[in-house]
């Protein structure tokens, strides 16, 4: 299938064994080359599902429809070796905790070196020097190659995974909540060290967090998820400036906590409906300061703003938000 998107998920619908509804549920979300978008939603709304079926790592038992295109690829579709070859080549992958990603007993060098010459797609002197060039690039010192994970801290270890993505050099780099793990200082330094990489190397990256600010400071556009099911999308700035769904302007009104792990996403009250219920109408309905009784009867379709298509929300009474600054 043909597709300009370094990242292509049309009507992706994925069912786990022993739900009532599905986990996500028509998901559309495209990232173009070059492209940084983010993808946010409180815990659970199904993020981590999103980004890891653009590499088809999904739980056992998981049903799926839709395509998810990756460089043009389906890879819900393709067979066994061009998913292994899209997997360390077109599309890489830096997980949330990184000793988690990492086999302890392996040294660094090899586990950097493996994929590429695994698949033939470099010998070992070339991805010797290519792993050399790219732990510069991330500012890790060459001699992390002779070293085991255990021996290095959590932050440098992200920049090795950093460094490991881009050895297939991708056209997509799937970041999800690649910070949470690591210490305040440390996050802003592998934030900002992504966002040059990307930039640098034309990468596009599909970045999953929960945390606004970061996406707001990270995205050229942004998804808000809820519930598996694309709340909002639309440009960085038109939506934060005027948020067209009341989860996002919930999000963006509740008070930031310092003590709260889960930052400004901990403040709205209420739980999102879990995957044991089957729903009839719009999944935040029940925690919604808006809600009638159409929207307990009908899922809202993702609908674009007046004269901003590229700025869409589901949600039957988007045009009661306050109006963005860019209406007046
Ligand atoms: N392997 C799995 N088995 C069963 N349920 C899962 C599995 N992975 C995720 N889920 C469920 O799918 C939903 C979405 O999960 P996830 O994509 O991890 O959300 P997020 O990344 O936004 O926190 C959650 O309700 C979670 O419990
Ligand atoms: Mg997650």
């Amino acid at each position: 299938m043909k597709s300009p998107y370094a990242l292509d998920v049309q009507g992706l619908r994925i069912t786990l064994p022993g739900t009532a509804r599905p986990v996500l549920d028509g998901i559309d979300l495209t990232v173009a080359p070059g492209e940084t978008v983010a993808l946010v939603g409180e815990s659970g709304s199904g993020k981590t599902l999103t980004s890891r079926s653009a590499l088809n790592l999904l739980p056992p038992g998981a049903l799926t429809s839709g395509h998810v295109l990756v460089a043009g690829d389906d890879v819900l579709a393709v067979s066994a070796e061009r998913l292994r070859a899209l997997r360390t080549g077109t599309a890489a992958m830096i997980f949330q905790d990184p000793r988690a990603a990492i086999n302890p007993l392996r040294r660094i060098g090899d586990f950097l070196c493996e994929s590429v010459v695994l698949t033939g797609a470099m010998n070992h002197a070339d991805a010797t020097a290519r792993a050399t060039e790219l732990l510069q690039e991330v500012g890790v010192d060459a001699s992390v190659f002779r070293k085991h994970p255990g021996q290095v801290s959590g932050g440098m270890l992200q920049r090795v995974m950093i460094a490991a993505a881009l050895m297939g050099d991708p056209s997509l780099l799937l970041a999800d909540e690649p910070t949470t793990a690591l210490d305040v200082t440390t996050q802003a330094e592998v934030v900002a060290l992504l966002a040059r990489l990307q930039k640098r190397f034309g990468t596009g990256m599909l970045f999953v967090t929960h945390d606004l600010d970061l996406a707001a400071t990270i995205s050229d556009r942004v998804y808000v998820m809820y519930a598996g099911r694309i709340a909002e999308s639309g440009p960085a700035d038109l939506l934060f400036a005027g948020p067209r769904h009341p989860y996002t302007a919930a999000l963006l009104a509740s008070t930031p906590r310092l003590d709260a792990p889960a930052g400004r996403l901990a403040a709205i009250d209420g739980q999102p409906p879990d995957l044991r219920t089957a729903l009839s109408g719009c999944p935040f309905a029940e925690r919604c300061p808006m809600a009638t009784e159409v929207c307990d009867q009908r899922p809202p379709e993702l609908r674009p703003a007046p004269g901003r298509p590229e700025h869409q929300a589901a949600c039957h009474h988007t045009d009661q938000l306050e109006r963005s600054p860019a209406d007046v």
